[in-house]
């Protein structure tokens, strides 16, 4: 079995390793400060101690696991990897030179594979005197949780890469959806209206914060409201992404940041890491109550929903994934109660149309352009799956 290199002991890479390892590999994890390697050793240890208390797990088999991964500060020690998987920061300069590094050091077949969540493969590879064998491999956070992983070929990728990772992957027990290189790839491009369009609700003043939540829950059946997710994941994470985004599209209005977000991250209200955001967080706040409104509710989750819906129809215009690989990532890598392309099957695709172009009419901008594959779908009665 291959041993597998990791680049970067970050939360990525620790949990990556978690995931190699249990696979049964030899996994050497590799980080140029001392002090992530140790961390990155207890972060695995705390996440395998919590499988054994729930007994998901044997002491032992924590012990054997946890036996599989060696540390290092020397990247020269990565030669004999079949695979390395880069976590390190996301900059493209950094990861430029890091696979320049890499490439001098391993086989002439190793797979050089990047983690990058924004950063064009393309470009990461273009550095790289055998290009065909780099090739993005976008694990979910928390990595040993997180079934999907999202492999996206770069422009001058080799079938046979492309192939052997999937195939490595796969035997690791993730689901591995193929994307296009593109921004976002497929989880955050198809996901960001749940965010941009919970957030213009909110700037217009139709509903509040726990109002929108509550509709997106309870009326539409996510696990968390848009506000709730962001204040989780931290407002300065999430906005930073739609902010990379926005300019990867080059400044599309469907992905345009909100000014309210802005604030909060200007304000330091990341959300619950620093004790407020969307929400208040500190000891003795009162959480808002929501108006629990059925006409309303509905009115906030058909709206968000359409364009969720509209986002993974022009993905799949465009070619950036299949139909199945686009339900697959929004069910398995972040949890959507249904794939957005089955459920405007469920919809009536006619209903989306309509309401997408009623917000056209309303306010004439395009971020609410409908995409040329449903009206297409709508005109002939087509669904997404039969
Ligand atoms: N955090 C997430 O939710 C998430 C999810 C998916 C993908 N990603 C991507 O994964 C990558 C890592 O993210 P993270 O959150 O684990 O970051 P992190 O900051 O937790 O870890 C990065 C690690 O890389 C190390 N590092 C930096 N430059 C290095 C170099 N040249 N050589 C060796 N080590 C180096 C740092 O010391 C640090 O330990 C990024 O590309 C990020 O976009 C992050």
């Amino acid at each position: 079995m291959d041993i597998i290199g990791i680049l970067g002991a970050g939360a990525m890479g620790s949990g990556i390793a978690q995931v190699v390892a249990s696979a049964g590999h030899n996994v050497l994890v590799c980080d140029n400060h001392s002090i992530a390697l140790s961390k990155a050793g207890k972060l695995i240890l705390a996440s395998l101690k919590i499988q054994v208390d729930k007994g998901k797990m044997t002491e032992a088999d924590a012990r054997t696991l946890y036996g599989r991964i060696k540390f290092t500060d020397h990247m020269s020690e990565l030669g004999n990897c079949g695979m390395v998987i880069e976590a390190i920061v996301e900059e493209i300069e950094a990861k430029q030179i890091a696979f320049k590094s890499l490439e001098a050091i391993v086989n002439r077949d190793t797979i050089l594979a990047s983690n990058t969540s924004s950063l064009s493969i393309s470009a990461i590879g273009a550095q790289l005197k055998h290009p065909e064998r780099i090739l993005g491999v976008h694990f979910f956070n928390p990595a040993p949780q997180m079934r999907l992983v999202e492999i996206i070929p770069g422009l001058q990728t080799d079938q046979s890469v492309i192939d052997r990772g999937k195939k490595l992957i796969d035997s690791w027990g993730k689901t591995t959806v193929l994307a296009k290189d593109t921004p976002g790839f497929i989880v955050n491009r198809v996901a960001r209206p749940f965010y941009g369009e919970a957030l213009r609700i909110f700037d217009e003043g139709i509903a509040d914060e726990a109002t929108i939540d509550w509709a997106m829950r309870d009326v539409c059946g996510f696990r968390m409201g848009p506000f709730e997710l962001m204040d989780f994941i931290g407002n300065d994470i999430n906005y930073a992404v739609t902010e990379v985004v926005f300019s990867n599209f080059f400044f599309d209005p469907r992905y345009k940041p909100s000014f309210t977000q802005k604030r909060l991250v200007e304000a330091h209200f990341f959300g619950r890491k620093s004790g407020r955001g969307f929400y208040d967080y500190r000891e003795g706040a009162i959480m808002p109550e929501p108006v629990k409104d059925q006409a309303l509710g509905r009115e906030i989750a058909t709206r968000i929903l359409a364009m969720l819906i509209n986002e993974a129809s022009e993905a799949l215009y465009l070619r950036i994934a299949s139909r199945e690989d686009i339900d697959l990532s929004m069910t398995q890598g972040v949890n959507y109660p249904k794939g957005l392309l089955a459920w405007a099957d469920d919809l009536g695709i006619q209903t989306i149309v309509e309401k997408l172009d009623s917000l056209y009419v309303e306010y004439l901008e395009d971020r609410y352009r409908c995409s040329p594959l449903l009206r297409k779908m709508a005109r002939s009665g087509k669904r997404f799956f039969d």
